[in-house]
């Protein structure tokens, strides 16, 4: 199946299936905003769960906070957002379409890259078990032309952004005969910088009302509380603190459904450390986060590393995991030391000290920040697009199946009775009222035992329990797996312990 279309059957699935909803649907949908349903909600708990217990419970070093959303509206001045964080947006005249002028530039990049990759698996193949692919990268004369053009259009680009001169981009858009891929034509306005925080205003009468923002990342939130949390905490450095929760961008392209929202959700930890131990905490936390990942049973091919080659001004090394989603190798989290940036601004910014005394070096400094921070709902088009398959089976018959890691998936055993008759009903209750403390079941009697498996199947429940005529005589069930849909007849007293091992997590 082609990824257009595995992404298409994908989204139709989230919504028939009560993962996402377009937000508010019935008046025509608010562009890029989502609504979880009863089985998204599950799901989005259940990632949000493990990040917190890994990163949180798991640590002796890391605590958690939930600072409000609204915020002095200083700490946007402080951190850069309103003087810089802004995207160059440009219209097509023709078809009427906006887009960001560095990601038309990126895309014509993405095309260069495609090329050289179709080069070297052409050489592949002509030389078959002998090929070297650097040397092939590094001395193919059409490879290298390629790569020289790369070179040169994202050199251009960076300067212009840095220098923040739009003309140049729009020049570079020219040059490069960039066409609208709706209208096909290179009618272009301008390129102008449009700010991403969304504002409102607070107060109850307008003229004394002060103008505020929605956080557009949670992590100001737990650079302000940072001596807070450390004196009240008692934490030594290094330490760490985490949080959850919304944030709101502006975006303007947003599209391929919740990968990029307007209102979202992050989960970031910022870890303080001694300055000059930072690049030491960065490749600790790179290789962590990297783990967690990995824990979840998700193939390791699945993600990579980007280490970026040029960083923002307030970091000092950076990367991202991308992960494969059905539209190519995309950001899902970022890994970013990013030096006392912050910190120091706050600290100029509010006339606070924010500095930590070390006891141990009898020193008092700004720590440096290493931070590590995942889109949530990111995470779990992540999930949902490695889970959903279609399959065929042996007796000819299909199935759509969402092969969710156990641990994270929305419901996690089905209790069935086999018939709803015979006092399999009452048997099959009794089972459901045990089970429900532990894990989120569901009970279902409608419709055959097939049709009720590939229900299940399509939420990505991983144990069917069913409840027979043997279970009254002598206390015993199937349990029936969901990807190999093999059965196993096991004894009721003995189910709690067996869910709960199948669902617990490797070790990170
Ligand atoms: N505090 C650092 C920060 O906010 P970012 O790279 O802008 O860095 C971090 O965002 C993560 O948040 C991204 O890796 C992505 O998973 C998620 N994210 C960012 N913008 C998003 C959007 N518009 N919709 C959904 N997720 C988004």
């Amino acid at each position: 199946m082609k990824q257009e279309e595995y992404f298409k059957k994908l989204t139709a699935h989230a919504k028939e299936y009560g993962f996402v909803f377009q937000s508010s649907e019935i008046y025509d949908g608010l562009s890029a905003v989502y609504d979880y349903g009863q089985n998204g909600v599950e799901l989005k708990n259940n990632i949000r769960n493990y990040w917190w217990k890994a990163m949180v419970q798991l640590q002796e070093n890391i605590v958690g906070i939930d600072a409000a959303i609204f915020m002095h509206p200083t700490i946007w001045k402080a951190s850069g957002h309103v003087d810089a964080f802004n995207d160059p947006l440009i219209d097509n005249k023709d078809s009427k379409k906006r887009y960001r002028a560095d990601v038309l530039v990126e895309d014509y990049l993405a095309k260069i890259e495609d090329k050289i990759n179709k080069e070297v698996e052409r050489a592949r193949k002509r030389f078959g078990e002998s090929f070297d692919e650097q040397q092939f990268v590094t001395t193919n004369a059409r490879v290298l032309e390629y790569t020289a053009q790369s070179k040169e259009i994202r050199n251009r680009l960076y300067a212009g952004m840095d220098a923040n001169d739009m003309v140049s981009i729009k020049e570079l858009i020219e040059d490069l005969g960039i066409v609208c891929p709706v209208s096909g034509t290179r009618n272009w306005t301008d390129v102008r910088q449009f700010n991403l925080m969304f504002s409102t205003k607070m107060g109850s009468v307008s003229e004394g009302a002060s103008e505020l923002y929605l956080r557009p990342e949670t992590a100001q939130g737990i650079f302000v509380n940072y001596l807070n949390v450390q004196k009240t905490a008692r934490m030594k450095i290094p330490f760490g603190i985490a949080q959850t929760g919304k944030a709101f961008r502006n975006e303007i392209v947003a599209r391929q459904f919740i990968f990029r929202m307007r209102e979202f959700e992050q989960m970031e930890m910022q870890f303080f450390v001694r300055p000059g131990e930072e690049l030491k905490w960065f490749a600790y936390w790179k290789e962590e986060r990297m783990k967690w990942h990995l824990s979840m049973g998700i193939p390791p091919e699945k993600f990579r590393f980007h280490d970026h080659e040029k960083l923002s001004h307030y970091a000092n090394a950076a990367t991202d995991i991308e992960f494969e989603f059905p539209f190519g190798f995309k950001e899902l989290e970022g890994i970013h030391s990013r030096t006392d940036f912050d910190l120091e601004a706050h600290q100029k910014f509010s006339g606070k000290k924010l500095h930590y005394f070390d006891a141990e070096l009898n020193q008092s400094y700004i720590p440096y920040v290493v931070e590590t921070s995942i889109g949530l709902d990111r995470m779990f088009l992540a999930v949902l697009s490695y889970a959903y398959r279609e399959e065929k089976l042996a007796d000819g018959s299909e199935r759509v199946v969402l092969m969710i890691p156990p641990m994270l998936a929305p419901v996690k055993a089905a209790i069935l009775p086999l018939v709803a008759k015979d006092g399999l009903p009452e048997k099959a209750r009794e089972i459901m009222d045990t089970l429900k403390y532990d894990f989120n079941c569901q009970y279902e009697e409608k419709d055959s035992i097939g049709r009720r498996y590939r229900r299940q199947d399509a939420i990505g429940t991983p144990y069917c329990i069913t409840v027979d005529h043997q279970s009254l005589e002598d206390n015993t069930v199937t349990i029936r797996d969901r990807d190999s849909m093999n059965q196993e007849r096991i004894t009721i007293d003995k189910l709690t312990m067996a869910i709960a091992q199948k669902i617990r997590p490797q070790r990170i």
